[in-house]
């Protein structure tokens, strides 16, 4: 029986990883139509996540512009998705997490009165600036979604106190977690892109793009590697740049050609998710590594002053430090001298899910598009 036409939209790097399992269950599934429409928010660096999963779309908006703005990004996935929504006709939208093509795809489906499935619902700083934009991209998406699939207890508790009925929310787990367990292996090889790095040397594995950090607080952070690439000789820092030239540009201007920093082109994921297997200490201010890294039993340090993704603090695997330069350097430095610490902090912890959560956010939609058959021919 032909259950309905679910079509998936997204737009960069860390939504492609995080879709890419649901992608593959959906199309399990024969009596479901798949729809993977990009908006290209991103492009090189959403384009090595397709090639890898083998994800070809069947629409593409090309919208990324050098240094865009919220503006052009809203206006032109909401632009982008009028035809494709109007010729589509899908009975469900899934759209995942924070983006401004999350937040704008889902306006979109409302304005054509599409339900929209809403993957990695629910995380919350309360901080309407922090992070800037997702706070609101991810709040907002849940005011128009139909179906919210939390990835834990805490997600879902945070859509009850903004009373989403508890029926409209599932816990499934987050599909990081399905997407990294197929691509760590031991004995992972390595290409030519790492091949300078001494695997012997500790390894710090470091990304940053958050707006909200950009200018002054980047410069601090920055600083703080400076200094740590100085006092530690058994220490390699591994920095594959986000593309956007806010962030390269700074961390070429003070990190470029210094002694034991690696600055790198962003990794294909394969190779990033295994080198973060192979380091010794996360920093970060990215969403996803936060996931990922408890789970490989890396510590991470977290280079923002919120976060909303509370549970491996809890678990003791991740620590909130900011972005000032003395507490970023202290942070890491401890964890270098510090071996009854660090392995206090290197524990594996999953509070993210145990690599399902596809299949049930999948489940849930098969039983969604039944009963809406069920509910049209009862009419
Ligand atoms: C975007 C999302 C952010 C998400 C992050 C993941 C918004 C507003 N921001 O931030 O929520 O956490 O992606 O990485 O939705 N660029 C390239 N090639 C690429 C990708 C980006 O050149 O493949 C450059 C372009 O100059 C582009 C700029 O980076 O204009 C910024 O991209 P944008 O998507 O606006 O913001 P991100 O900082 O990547
Ligand atoms: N990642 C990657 N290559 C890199 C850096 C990161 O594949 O060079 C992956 C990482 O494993 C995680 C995702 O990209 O799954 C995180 O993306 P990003 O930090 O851009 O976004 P956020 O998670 O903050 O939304």
């Amino acid at each position: 029986m032909h259950l309905g036409k679910v079509m998936v939209v997204f737009g960069t790097r860390p939504e492609a990883i995080k879709m890419a399992p649901v992608i593959k269950e959906l199309k399990k599934v024969a009596d479901i139509e798949t729809r993977v429409v990009v908006t290209a928010q991103h492009r090189e660096m959403l384009d090595q996540v397709l090639q890898l999963f083998g994800i070809v779309p069947d629409y593409d908006l090309d919208l990324m512009k050098e240094k865009q703005d919220l503006y052009s990004i809203t206006t032109g996935v909401l632009s982008g998705l009028k035809d494709i929504m109007q010729s589509e006709r899908p009975d469900l939208v899934l759209v995942h997490g924070d983006t401004t093509t999350t937040f704008a795809a889902a306006l979109a489906a409302f304005y054509e009165r599409v339900p929209v499935g809403h993957v990695e619902a629910g995380l919350r700083t309360r901080n309407k600036y922090s992070p800037y934009p997702e706070e609101m991209n991810r709040s907002l998406t849940g005011r128009l979604a139909e179906l919210h699939f939390a990835p834990t207890d805490v997600s879902r508790e945070n859509l009850l106190a903004e009373s989403v009925a508890s029926f409209k929310i599932w816990v499934t787990g987050n599909t990081v977690i399905d997407a990294l367990m197929e691509t760590v292996a031991e004995g992972y090889q390595f290409g030519e892109a790492l091949d300078k790095l001494n695997f012997e040397h500790r390894i710090i594995l470091v990304t940053t793009h958050r707006r909200e950090n950009w200018g002054d607080h980047m410069r601090d952070i920055y600083a703080a590697l400076l200094q740590l690439a100085d006092e530690f000789e058994d220490v390699e820092i591994v920095f594959p740049v986000h593309r956007n030239p806010t962030v390269k540009d700074l961390a070429e201007e003070m990190l470029g050609g210094r002694e034991r920093i690696h600055l790198l082109d962003p990794l294909e994921y394969q190779a990033f998710a295994n080198l973060m297997n192979a380091s010794y200490i996360v920093m970060t201010d990215s969403g996803g590594l936060q996931e990922e890294a408890p789970s490989l039993g890396k510590p991470v340090l977290v280079l923002r002053d919120t976060t909303e993704r509370p549970e491996a603090i809890q678990a003791g695997t991740v620590q909130l430090v900011g972005t000032a330069q003395g507490k970023v350097y202290e942070a890491a430095r401890r964890l270098l001298v510090d071996r009854g610490l660090y392995n206090q902090m290197a524990h594996a912890v999953n509070p993210y899910g145990d690599g399902q959560a596809s299949v049930r956010i999948v489940r849930v939609i098969k039983d969604f598009l039944y009963v809406r058959i069920g509910a049209a021919n009862y009419k």
